[in-house]
């Protein structure tokens, strides 16, 4: 019995989206399989992340799924074996934790023989991701659960977006792992100090947002690239960048990217560039390779 959880890119709007601003945001091909099985204690084992879990564990991964099984619609559920298998590098910005909270959940419940909607799905594993993020948005676990081009505001059901094409993107890994809860609380220190230069920050992300949906619908890769490399700007200015991201960043865009930014939490992880074709994207994967980070080519949405 065995459900998928899918990884994601944010194209836009990433940190301001705790704040209500809307953000854009891309569901990859990877992610996470899970595969649930009747046994003598429950338990979660996570073969990369080299983790197993009880019920009584006292770790993220312990609780996370202590709460979405107490949760569960047909609980108290038998013992269960979960078993993962990640293909998405964690604490990396892709929304591992997430892609995981649903591919455990899609297993528990087919074990269970439940069949829920992905909007079911989304909702019920924000549980799961606050163990993870203690203030999550909600983008992640619900474009984990959905997939596709979509805008996120948080407390408002996910609108899908229909593009013209589906998104050609490089992804680069700064190798640096870093905590979603601790860049997100570097955040809003930030807005602590200083609230009024926080909310035009905001303001200018949300007007960066709603032109590169336009831009999205219409197909217009050159005016959404421009807007993801505004986007960096703030979120630099907001200390997400390092010296790793912002090399391979400048080097996507020497190589031809349209656009290139962080994605996800920042302080390390991966960022994206947008390009044209295959073509432009092989030479971003080289000159990011050339720097020593890995990265790879993939289409979104
Ligand atoms: O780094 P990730 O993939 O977990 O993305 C986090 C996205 C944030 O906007 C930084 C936080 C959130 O809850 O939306």
């Amino acid at each position: 019995m065995s459900g998928f959880g899918r990884g994601k890119v944010i194209l836009l709007g990433e940190h301001a989206v705790v704040y209500g601003v809307p953000a854009l945001a891309a569901g990859l091909e990877r992610g996470v399989t899970a595969t649930a099985t009747p046994a003598a204690e429950t338990e979660l084992a996570c073969a990369p992340w080299g983790t197993s879990d009880g019920l009584d564990a006292d770790t993220d991964l312990g609780r996370a799924l202590r709460a979405v099984i107490e949760a569960h619609p047909d609980a108290p559920l038998p013992p269960v074996r979960v078993e993962a298998d990640v293909a998405l590098p964690a604490g990396a910005g892709l929304g591992c934790s997430a892609a995981l909270g649903v591919a455990v959940l899609r297993a528990l419940d087919e074990l269970a023989g439940r069949a829920a909607s992905d909007a079911e799905i989304a909702e019920r594993s924000m549980i799961w991701e606050r163990v993870f993020h203690g203030n999550p948005s909600g983008l992640d676990n619900t474009m984990a659960a959905h997939g596709g081009v979509a805008c996120f505001r948080r407390g408002e059901p996910l609108e899908r977006l229909d593009v013209r094409a589906p998104l050609r993107l490089v992804i680069g890994d700064s190798g640096e792992s870093s905590s979603t809860r601790a860049m997100v609380e570097q955040v809003a220190r930030q807005r602590e100090r200083d609230a009024a230069r926080f909310d035009k920050s905001l303001d200018a992300i949300g007007t960066l947002v709603s032109n590169a949906r336009l831009a999205l619908e219409a197909g217009d890769a050159h005016a959404l690239g421009q807007l993801m490399d505004l986007n960096q700007h703030l979120l630099a200015a907001w200390m997400l960048s390092t010296t790793a991201l912002e090399d391979m960043i400048g080097a996507a865009r020497a190589a031809g990217a349209k656009g290139a930014k962080v994605t996800g939490s920042g302080g390390g992880g991966c960022m994206i560039a947008l390009v044209e074709s295959e073509e432009v994207g092989a030479k971003v994967v080289d000159a990011i390779e050339a720097l020593g980070f890995a990265a790879f080519q993939t289409e979104a949405g």
